[in-house]
């Protein structure tokens, strides 16, 4: 399987979905990010960092697609190729949501597997937001609380069970995540 987390906008989560991902589902990372030393603080995954110029490898399987910036053309044929698109949406300025809502305009053009992950969700304040999501879009909503659980360099779900105080801590989110990823892999259905 091969599952892009894709948005034009810098900070929403992608990269913490990314890893997540990765380390649950023991996947390969290739990101467009090539700023950040990902490979230096998150151990357990093979991270690939693709250069403005550099290729995609389309023909693999069992990768997770991290990519940021501008719709390239390489780019929109990993999120075409792929088997989900995941666009998280941060409900954080005006701005950031209208460019979180047309990263997903291009996933949903062409992918008819993508879902929003309604990321650092806070259910007082984006219940609305949460409904005009629904009311407008088609798309899977997976809302994901906003936690210093996505903040470390852990797979959330080892997180939560680490121990009593973490598992009181870490429960919900951890719990949120597992849904993604059990609709991502089929599981519970
Ligand atoms: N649900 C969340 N709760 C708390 N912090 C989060 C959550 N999702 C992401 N973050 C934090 O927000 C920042 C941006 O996330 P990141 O994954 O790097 O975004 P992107 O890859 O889209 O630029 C990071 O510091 C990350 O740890
Ligand atoms: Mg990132």
């Amino acid at each position: 399987m091969k599952i892009t987390i894709f948005s034009l906008k810098g900070g929403v989560g992608k990269t913490m979905i990314a890893i997540n991902l990765a380390l649950n589902l023991n996947y390969e990372l290739d990101t467009n990010e090539v700023f950040i030393p990902l490979e230096e603080i998150i151990k357990g995954i093979e991270i690939k960092k693709i250069l403005p110029e550099g290729k995609f490898d389309t023909g693999k399987n069992q990768t997770i697609f991290d990519l940021g910036g501008y719709a390239d053309k390489r780019i929109e044929e990993i999120i075409s190729i792929s088997d989900f698109c995941i666009v998280p949406v941060v409900n954080e300025s005006e701005l950031s949501v209208k460019v979180s809502l047309n990263s997903l305009q291009i996933c949903n053009a062409i992918n008819k597997n993508t879902i929003i992950v309604l990321n650092k969700f806070n259910v007082r304040e984006d219940e609305q937001f949460l409904h005009f999501l629904k009311e407008n879009f088609k798309n899977e909503i997976f809302p994901i609380k906003f936690s210093k659980g996505f903040q470390s360099d852990s797979n959330i779900l080892e997180l939560a069970e680490k121990n009593k105080f973490f598992n009181y801590l870490y429960k919900e989110p951890a719990t949120q995540f597992k849904k993604l990823l059990n609709h991502l892999t089929g599981d519970g259905k």
